[in-house]
């Protein structure tokens, strides 16, 4: 038996130490994450996705009473930025959350399924995602999808000899 040790390296930053562009992304998913549709959890996410050419995409989850038929909110932005603008890179993402009208302070990260969106329009575009989990005053950063995601499935497992 031989063992593997994967190791994670996230950024820990306040909000006020990131650069502007990255303050504007996270404020946009504040924005966005007041218009979720979020009655049965009542945690509402807010989504905000960076183009290469400056350009930011909100979205927010959307529940239905049939649990599993919503979307979290990092799919339906990435979703709709990438049906819009299919030859544009996404740069980055910045994910919040709020519980009625407080921001919700631990950093809320992508939850699995969404990790393995982000990871397919990154190796669509071939370009690394950087990723900002925004809590009320911590930022979590990693540079690609890959630090969260370590062990992935995507394109080249479908290669078989
Ligand atoms: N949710 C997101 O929108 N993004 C995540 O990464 C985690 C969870 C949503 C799904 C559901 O509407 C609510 O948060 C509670 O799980």
């Amino acid at each position: 038996m031989d063992e593997r040790i994967i190791t994670a390296k996230i950024q820990v930053y306040t909000i006020s130490e990131l650069p502007e562009i990255e303050k504007n992304l996270i404020s946009a998913a504040r924005t966005i994450s007041g218009n979720a549709y979020a009655p049965y959890s009542s945690f509402q996410v807010g989504a905000a996705v960076l183009l290469e050419n400056g350009q930011i995409i909100t979205g927010n989850n959307q529940e239905n009473a049939a649990y599993p038929s919503g979307l979290c909110a990092e799919r339906v932005a990435l979703f709709f930025a990438n049906a819009q603008y299919p030859n544009l890179k996404v740069k980055a993402i910045a994910i919040t959350a709020q519980t009625g009208d407080l921001f919700v302070s631990n950093p809320t990260a992508p939850c699995g399924a969404c990790r393995q969106v982000i990871l397919e329009s990154e190796n669509r575009a071939d370009y690394p995602i950087r990723i900002l989990m925004a809590g009320s005053d911590i930022v979590y950063a990693v540079d690609s999808i890959k630090e969260l995601l370590p062990l992935h499935f995507d394109k080249s497992n479908l290669k078989h000899e």
